[in-house]
Formats: structure tokens, sequence, C-alpha cells
């Protein structure tokens, strides 16, 4: 039997049916609440709102679960190749060796950017931030590329393109921002091998692939491809609502990325920690972060939906120490990093608000061992989240419930009001 919940307002009873996921979630179905009541709910932040049904990505809060259509975070990073990951959350299963082999090629055959589009990465001033750069640069695109009629095909060469330029663009940001050579794409390359490459490559000194920096990048990228209905993923999916383009709707979710509280976060954590080594300030950063009265937060900890360890940091904090064993890299911050979680895990504030290290918390000393820059750590988050959001939009593409994102509010302004001529005011 369905369960429905009962709503007393004022004299009337209304019924509202409780609609249940496949793992056990529920929620009340306030479709018709409007119509029936009259009432709206209000949910500053939609932490209680649900936004639409999902067959996309599991997480459970609580218990620190993220799974991909059903596969556990931690099975995809064991295994998986980044190109598998990005096929099975668009796809909604894993490729056999021919599907992968077709996706491969499509791929490689769309890395390459347009060479006009150069002029306008070498006219952003050099101080741009490349996450700026990168939501203007992939809205661009639009532009480069001509519609084809037949919307399936069209659909799946824009996913294609975005994939696979994305990668190039991000490389093409830092050698330009550097003054140095742009380096292409290289079919011999494997996804992330090709990134490195294009990011590191140079006349004067070929880059050496590294088996480990690669492995980093693509358990990296794994454990950013997607989770669920994040600010970056609501984004693509309300301005794709409107129906606009896909590269429009992914450089939306690029802008809302950035934020520090968002994706920008791994860029802060590296600051803050920075901040730590060099005034050697750890207790008063855990006192201004337990001050109502200062704004200052813990970067990297704290989760609107991880009410416990998120499963990814888990991951990620071992592959940092994996990865820098094997560098040989010996990176203060991570000292840092590791005492400031053991005290902040013991501390009744972070006990009580149930505040642990995020995915960013330890991500952004992974990238610093590769030698990303610190600004394009959100790039890379981006890179890595592009799979989850094509995967959002499609799925919002074909929804039979689909419709214009638009929210209600509960007006608070002054009542009918006069207009005053100027020389009366
Ligand atoms: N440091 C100190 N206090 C914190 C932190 C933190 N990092 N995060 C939350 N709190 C406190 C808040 O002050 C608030 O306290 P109060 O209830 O006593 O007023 C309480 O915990 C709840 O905070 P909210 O902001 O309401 O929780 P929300 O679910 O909206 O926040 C968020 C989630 C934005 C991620 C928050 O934890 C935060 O700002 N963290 C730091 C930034 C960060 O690491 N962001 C990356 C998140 S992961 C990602 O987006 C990829």
């Amino acid at each position: 039997m369905t369960d429905t919940i009962r709503l007393i307002y004022g004299k009337k009873e209304y019924e509202f049916p409780v609609f249940e996921g496949s793992e056990g979630e529920k929620a009340i179905d306030i479709s018709q609440l409007r119509s029936t009541t009259g009432l709206i709910t209000l949910d500053p932040g939609y932490a209680n709102t649900g936004s639409c049904t999902s067959s996309i990505t599991f997480m459970d809060g609580e218990k620190g679960i993220l799974r991909y259509r059903g596969i556990p975070v931690e099975e995809l990073a064991e295994n998986a190749t980044f190109k598998e990951t990005t096929y099975l959350l668009i796809n909604g299963r894993l490729p056999n060796r021919q599907e992968l082999t077709r996706f491969s090629v499509r791929l490689n055959d769309n890395s390459l950017v347009h060479e006009d589009l150069r002029a306008f990465y070498e006219n952003f001033p050099r101080s741009s931030h490349p996450m700026g750069i990168l939501s203007a640069m992939v809205n661009a695109l639009k532009s480069f590329y001509p519609v084809l009629d037949n919307l399936e095909e069209e659909i799946n060469i824009t996913v294609t393109r975005l994939l696979s330029k994305i990668r190039t663009m991000a490389a093409m940001s830092y050698k330009i921002s550097r003054g140095h050579k742009v380096v292409y794409p290289r079919p011999d390359l494997a996804y992330c091998a090709n990134f490195l490459n294009m990011m590191f490559d140079s006349p004067v000194k070929p880059y050496e692939i590294d088996s480990d920096v690669v492995n980093a990048v693509r358990v990296f990228w794994i454990l950013h491809a997607d989770h669920e209905q994040n600010c970056s993923t609501s984004a693509v999916r309300l301005v794709g609502s409107a129906r606009v383009n896909l590269y429009a709707a992914i450089s939306a979710g690029i802008a809302a990325l950035w934020g520090p509280l968002h994706g920008g976060a791994n860029q802060a954590v590296i600051e803050m920690l920075s901040d730590i080594a060099k005034n050697r300030n750890m207790g008063k950063a855990i006192e201004r972060a337990k001050d109502k009265n200062d704004p200052f937060r813990l970067m990297g900890f704290g989760h609107r939906v991880y009410k416990t360890y998120d499963p990814r940091a888990k991951i990620m904090k071992k592959m940092c120490d994996t990865l820098l064993n094997k560098l040989k890299i010996s990176d203060p911050l991570l000292d840092i990093a590791k005492e400031l979680e053991e005290v902040a895990l013991k501390d009744d504030y972070f006990i009580e608000h149930s505040l642990y290290p995020n995915v960013d918390f330890y991500s952004g000393i992974v990238l610093r061992a590769i030698g990303i820059p610190t600004n394009m750590f959100t790039v890379m988050f981006a890179i890595g989240r592009l799979p989850g959001w094509v995967a959002q939009w499609k799925e919002s593409l074909d929804d039979p419930n689909w419709k214009l994102g638009r929210p209600r509010q509960i007006y608070i302004g002054p009542t009918q009001t006069q207009f005053v001529p100027v020389d009366k005011r």
C-alpha cells in the first residue's frame, strides 16, 4: 500500500502521496500542494526538497555511501578507467569492449579545439581565474560548431565534444597563461595521460608520463564524476530546464562550481593550510571556525549531505599518502592537514555539528604533488564533474515529468505603495 501524508490546514484535511525510491528514501509528493491548498513550501537552500527523481547517483550521508548507477565509488576507483566511469554515468551501464573502443575513437576525433578559440584565450588578462575563462570558453564553443538536424546525433556529438575538448581547453589556458607553447592532444595517449601531457610537455623538457601520476588523476576524476543534486549540478539542470543548449548549461555549472563553498573549496583548503604553515596558527583557525561571529570556516570540512566521513575523502587521503610516498615528496601541508583533522575530530564543536573532512580536504595536496597550480584545482574538479553534469542534463531531457525550473517565493517587501514624483520625494 502506498503511504500517504495527511495535512490539516484550517478546517480541511488533505492527503499527499509518499514516493519511495529504490533505496528506501521517502518523499512527500507535494506537486498538487498549491493547487489543492493554496500553500507553497518554504525551504531555504532546498535542504528538504527533492528537485527530481534520478537513477544516476545514490548517496547516503549518514552511512557515507556513494554509488554511480549502483556501483560503489570505491570499486570504480579501484578498477575502472575514467572513460568507463563517464560512459557508465551517461549511458546507465558499463560499456563492453567494442563500445569502449568506439567511445575512445570519438573522444580522440573531437579532442582538438577550433584554432580561432586561441585568440579568445590570448586576450584574457593574465590574472584571470581559469574557472572564469573555462566557463566563458565552454559557452563560446556553441558559436563554433554547426547544429545538426538529427537531434539525437546533435546531442551525442555535443556531449563527446565537451568531454574531449574540456581537457584540451583546460591545458591550453594553463599554457597560454604561462606564455608557453600550446601542446596538442595525442591520439596514442589515453584520456588522463593525454591531459597531463598537454599540461606539462614542453619543447625543452619532454614530459615523462608517470603511471602513478596518471593513476592519481584517474582516481581524482572518478571521485568527482557525480554527486547527485549538488549546487553546480542543480545549476546545470535549472539552466538546462529552459531548454538552453548544453554548452550554456555546462558553463553555468562551471560558474557555480567556482564558489569556495562548493568546488572552489579545494583551492581554499590549500590557501588555509599554507596560512597555518606560515603563521603557525592552527589553534586560532580552529577557534575562528567555531566562533559564530566570525565568517571563517574550516575549509574542506562539512557537507550538506554527509554527516559522517565523506567516502571520497577516505580514498583521497589514502591516495595522497601513497602518491607522495611513491613520488618521494614530503609536503608539510599534508602533515598540517592530518594534524588539523585529528584536532578537529576530537573537538566537541565539530563532533556536535557532524563536521568531517570532505573530498576537498586532501585533494589539493594530491594535485600539488602532480604539479597542478593552485588556481587550476577547481578546473580539475570541473573536468571530473563534467560526465555527471552531462548525465544529469540528459536524464532531465528524457524525464516525462520534466518542467521548467521555477521556484516560488514568499514576498516580504512593501505592500502596494504609490509612486512619488522625484521633486516630491
Ligand atoms: N567550519 C566550521 N563550522 C562549520 C563548517 C566548517 N567548515 N561547516 C558547517 N559549519 C557549521 C555552521 O557554522 C553551522 O553552525 P550552527 O548550526 O551552529 O550555526 C552548521 O555547521 C551547519 O552549517 P550550514 O552552513 O548550515 O550547513 P550546510 O549543510 O549548508 O553547509 C557546507 C555545507 C557549505 C559545505 C559547509 O559545511 C561549509 O561551508 N564547509 C566549508 C567549505 C567546504 O569545504 N566546501 C566544500 C563542500 S564539498 C563540495 O562542494 C565539493
